[in-house]
């Protein structure tokens, strides 16, 4: 039997805070006015991150509950339990021990869990992953023909996408040149038939990257990819069209990621070919697995190394740092707060680094797989509301898209701001550098955000009465401002980490399992089972509830 998970409401921090907030009136002019220390007390270094946490809507009251609270609902003792190997993913009776993939390779005392060495074997995986990286790297793996790669495309979807790609993407000034790396995710054909198309055969490389091989959208796509090498192999003259042939194509253009090496095999791919995992490293959280053999071979092993050291200076400020002054656990509980005592229902990031587009999307799959939950991890309801909606644009893109709302709606929209103070690309234009200008809009709006304009102020410009409400802005809207030197490999790490820290706090709150995703099956299933009334079957179809089965035959109508 799991241990029951505390119900954070019967905690008196709970009350407090309940309390607390009913007499709360927060006022962000004033708390500043008033206390000339506030932005220096509440600003954290998280290793190379700056994290400002005093645009949010709390005072040192509110922080101290905070703090009880994790106390009360032992989220410390949690997090340490996650590091030695306890099961923690209690629904699949599963260690989570993604921490211990950036453990440095001298870690001591050896992490040794349900019988596995499992430092050794981190290290001999991702030793196998640097070996093959260098070797494509360097030209000394080819393709069939003979040729270097130049181009590595990536098929897997969720977790064995979403960090590659934004990783990637984050990283791209460190990308080795005459390398390229695609990832194909969608079982929409579209994606692989548009990410392949200027593609030469001879060149390429495919990475099947599946925790589990078993992943519809990956197998499928992964086929469709070894026949698009055949076809275009053979078509060109490169290989004759015999099963030996195909054989050595898929051996020098397929290599494959997961934890399931048996189902590799049966797709065709050498295990020599393939790198494993563990089933205690969760898809979202995988990015530092092997799962990464993409971005090893892009950004190389040293870089990937910093990624890793990254990680782990801030697992390392996560397990040592009291509650009080840990940037994870304070931005968790921060979220808490606005989740379960001032109502926010989404929470926006809004990276000012054009790099970092991709970071919302996969923050999505991290935050909203991980604790979007209805049952604890006994078992039983949850007693508040959990998992709020991530999202967000890079910035400054989204201020002329959706900030009218973050501004001046009804609704309270806590937001992460995150920037970096060197840009890959330093411009100036006319003698101004861009990326000042660029940032002075990271600096503004949460400069707006916070302190908003009042009438009187909207009125002083000489703004028409009738117009002065539409143009006042509240204010007390909040912000954490996180600044990073540069976007380096060890801070992307640093900034994955902290937002995995974050999500654990939460979840340890909540009483839920963070580490499951048992939301995600249902459809799955459906999607299996409704497969053959879409090819027509009309047994199949007769099976369907009434909308489904006139949307599959209006569907049928329609396809040409
Ligand atoms: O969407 C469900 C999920 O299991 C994710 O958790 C996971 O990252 C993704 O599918 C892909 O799974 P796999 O790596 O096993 O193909």
């Amino acid at each position: 039997m799991p241990t029951p998970p505390i119900d954070p409401t019967t905690t008196s921090a709970w009350q407090d805070l309940s309390e607390h907030e009913s007499t709360l009136r927060p006022d962000l002019r004033a708390w500043f006015a008033d206390d000339p220390e506030r932005a220096q007390r509440m600003t954290l270094q998280l290793a190379d991150l700056t994290v400002d946490l005093s645009k949010n809507l709390v005072t040192d009251e509110t922080l101290a509950l905070l703090a009880r609270l994790a106390d009360e609902v032992r989220l410390t003792d949690r997090f340490t339990a996650m590091l030695a190997g306890e099961h923690i993913n209690v629904t699949e009776d599963r260690a989570v021990l993604h921490t211990a993939l950036r453990r440095p390779a001298d870690a001591e005392p050896p992490l040794v869990v349900d019988g596995q060495q499992v430092d050794d074997d981190v290290q001999a995986v991702l030793g196998e992953v640097f070996a093959f990286a260098e070797k494509v790297r360097s030209g000394e793996w080819t393709g069939v023909t003979g040729e270097a790669v130049r181009t590595v495309v990536n098929i897997g979807i969720g977790g064995s996408d979403l960090g590659p790609v934004m990783v990637y993407e984050a990283l791209e000034p460190y990308v080795a040149d005459g390398l390229e790396v695609r990832f194909v995710s969608n079982i929409d054909p579209t994606d692989l038939a548009q990410k392949t198309a200027d593609l030469d055969p001879t060149t390429t490389l495919f990475i099947v990257a599946s925790k589990t091989f078993t992943t519809l959208e990956t197998l499928t796509n992964a086929r469709l990819a070894r026949q698009w090498l055949w076809d275009r192999l053979i078509g060109e003259g490169r290989i004759e069209d015999t099963d030996e042939d195909r054989r050595r194509a898929v051996a020098n253009h397929f290599v494959a990621v997961s934890t399931a090496l048996d189902k590799v095999a049966d797709f065709g791919i050498d295990p020599a070919n393939a790198f494993g995992f563990w089933d205690w490293v969760g898809g979202r959280y995988s990015v530092d697995s092997a799962i990464g053999t993409s971005l090893a071979i892009a950004i190389g092993p040293d870089a990937f190394g910093e990624l890793l050291e990254g990680f782990h200076a801030v697992d390392e400020h996560t397990r040592t740092t009291p509650v009080a002054q840990n940037v994870p656990f304070l931005m968790g509980l921060l979220n808490v707060w606005y989740v379960n005592f001032l109502g926010a229902h989404t929470h926006a990031v809004l990276p000012y680094a054009q790099q970092l587009h991709r970071f919302p999307a996969y923050l999505q799959q991290l935050t909203m797989e991980s604790n979007g939950k209805s049952v604890r991890w006994d078992g039983t309801p949850v007693t508040t509301q959990t998992g709020e909606v991530f999202w967000g644009e890079p910035g400054t893109n989204g201020q002329h898209a959706f900030y009218q709302l973050i501004h001046q709606g009804t609704r309270l929209i806590p937001a992460d701001f995150i920037a970096v103070a060197n840009p890959a690309y330093p411009l100036s234009d006319g003698g101004t550098d861009v990326h000042g200008l660029f940032l002075a809009n990271f600096f503004a709006q949460t400069k707006a955000l916070a302190f908003g304009k009042t009438a009187d102020e909207v009125r002083a410009e000489g703004t028409p009465e009738e117009i002065v409400a539409a143009r006042v802005f509240s204010g007390n809207r909040p912000t954490t401002s996180i600044l990073a030197p540069a976007l380096t490999p060890s801070v992307v790490g640093q900034l994955i980490a902290l937002y995995e820290h974050i999500t654990f706090a939460q979840g340890v709150v909540w009483g839920i399992d963070s580490f499951d995703q048992w939301g995600v099956e249902l459809g799955k299933k459906l999607a299996t089972d409704i497969a053959p009334a879409v090819q027509g079957d009309a047994a199949a179809l007769d099976a369907q509830d009434a909308s489904t089965r006139a949307l599959i035959a209006r569907y049928l109508e329609l396809r040409r």
